[in-house]
């Protein structure tokens, strides 16, 4: 009998992937995955902490873990992923029951770090923290082993880390300086996955439009894309997160003329407010970035465009925060991922004055989530009765009588199952009906 293993994802699609790196890591050393902590022979948390509340919940299992190794004293316990790196070996201070900790860039040292920990004390921890924190390029990692959760759409990682710097994220503090990986690793990678059936593939990073600036030339993720293009068998490509800064004329003729890279963009406003943007030092004004959006919906006037907003940075007054909300009503996106203003270690932010008081930040978040699901409905409803080309991605998790797809914009559409119609099936849809949350369609 397989060991098992179960792990639970906090966080980004970057953190999606490593947990399949892990997983793939752990399958060669004889780990299938489980979908039962209380099952498990190794628990492994997999955590994010680019907003207080995951670093809690993190811990906040760690305790439920604690109990469960009780239980089970052979129970292995590893904690990966930002709070990892961020916090190293002052995990195992606060849980000394953990076994491993391993940060972002320490996922190919777990072989390592569990041969250690096996040999020692329960509670002596080994940590590959220190040693590769800032690895210097990551092209190094491409031989980890990853075990895709998706059949036919998978994440390809192109660039790590963030030189950004906005005042209130920890990300350049967790995941490092940007390395870009080569265009050639990432060409293989992608060939490979098409040879194994994949049809879509996700270009992930921080700041995907900085691909390249560190590798020299001057293709960057325009002419990542059109390399990509030509890769058969791969029938669409994404890419998250762009950059309102750095999105380019440039990428917009390339998402404009090939026609592999689907229309859908999420480029992360913050905030509708000049002044709060300047504090944030996100680097753009909010006429720059309506003026970016305006551009390539001229250029693909289809396009889904969805983007991430923060309530209640410190110093945001009812003013800047209608700016906001002016802002939602003007750009009229797909989709809002809204969060609350969190205070992380590290970031300039965390010493601003003129704090917002929670209960007025999580009112603001209501009204952006209240205004955007109206937005987002209408948006839904305006697709009834059009047709869509949808890659169908597998089974609905909600309905067993249902398959789940994606149009090219990204909007979920579930379709009756029917003899015929499998995962990984390309079909023109017509939509019949929507919610808030996904489209429904008959097969035309
Ligand atoms: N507080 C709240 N939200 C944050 N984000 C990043 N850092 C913080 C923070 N300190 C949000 C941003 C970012 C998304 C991934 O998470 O909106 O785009
Ligand atoms: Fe964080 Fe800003 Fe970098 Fe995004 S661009 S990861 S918000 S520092």
């Amino acid at each position: 009998m397989p060991k098992q293993l179960f792990i639970k994802t906090f966080g980004c699609q970057m953190n999606e992937l490593d947990t399949e790196k892990i997983a793939g890591t752990l399958s060669d050393l004889g780990y299938s995955l489980t979908d039962s902590p209380d099952k498990a022979d190794m628990v492994i948390l997999n955590t994010c902490s680019v907003r207080e509340k995951a670093e809690y919940k993190c811990y906040s299992d760690l305790g439920r873990l604690r109990e469960l190794k009780k239980e089970n004293p052979d129970l292995i316990i590893g904690v990966g992923g930002c709070v990892a790196q961020q916090e190293g070996e002052r995990i195992v201070e606060k849980a000394p029951y953990v076994d491993m900790v391993f940060g972002t860039d320490n996922i190919s040292d777990i072989p390592k770090l569990l041969g250690t920990s096996r040999g020692k004390p329960r509670n002596k921890v080994s940590t590959g923290r220190r040693r590769a924190k800032y690895a210097g390029n990551v092209s190094g990692e491409v031989n980890i082993p990853i075990k895709r959760s998706n059949p036919v759409k998978a994440w390809v990682n192109i660039i790590d880390g963030c030189d950004k710097f906005c005042t209130f994220c920890v990300v350049p503090h967790t995941r490092g300086r940007e390395r870009s990986r080569q265009p050639d690793d990432i060409c293989r990678e992608i060939r490979g996955l098409a040879a194994a059936g994949y049809k879509e593939v996700t270009l992930l990073g921080q700041n995907v439009d900085s691909y390249g600036k560190d590798l020299g030339g001057n293709a960057g993720l325009a002419g990542l894309l059109s390399m990509i293009n030509y890769i058969p068998g791969i029938e669409r490509i994404r890419f998250v997160t762009s950059h309102p800064a750095d999105f380019s004329d440039r990428l917009i003729d390339a998402m404009t003329e090939l026609p592999k890279v689907c229309e859908h963009l999420h480029l992360p406003l913050q905030s509708g407010s000049e002044e709060i943007l300047e504090r944030m030092k996100r680097n753009y004004t909010y006429k720059e970035y309506k003026d970016k959006i305006k551009r390539v919906r001229e250029a693909i006037p289809d396009i889904s465009i969805t983007t991430d907003i923060i309530t209640g940075f410190p110093g945001e007054t009812d003013g800047d925060f209608n700016m906001t909300m002016d802002a939602l009503m003007e750009i009229q996106y797909d989709g809002v991922f809204a969060f609350k203003y969190s205070k992380r270690p590290y970031t300039p932010a965390r010493l601003y004055d003129r704090l917002v008081p929670s209960a007025v930040s999580k009112d603001r978040l209501d009204r952006v989530f209240e205004l955007q699901n109206c937005i987002t409905l209408l948006k839904n409803q305006a697709c009834v009765g059009r047709e869509f080309d949808i890659l169908i991605e597998g089974n609905s998790k909600k309905d067993r009588g249902k398959l789940t797809g994606r149009t090219r914009t990204n909007k979920i559409v579930h379709i009756t199952k029917r003899d015929g119609i499998s995962t990984g099936d390309m079909l023109k849809v017509r939509i019949t009906s929507a919610t808030r949350a996904s489209l429904t369609g008959e097969v035309g």
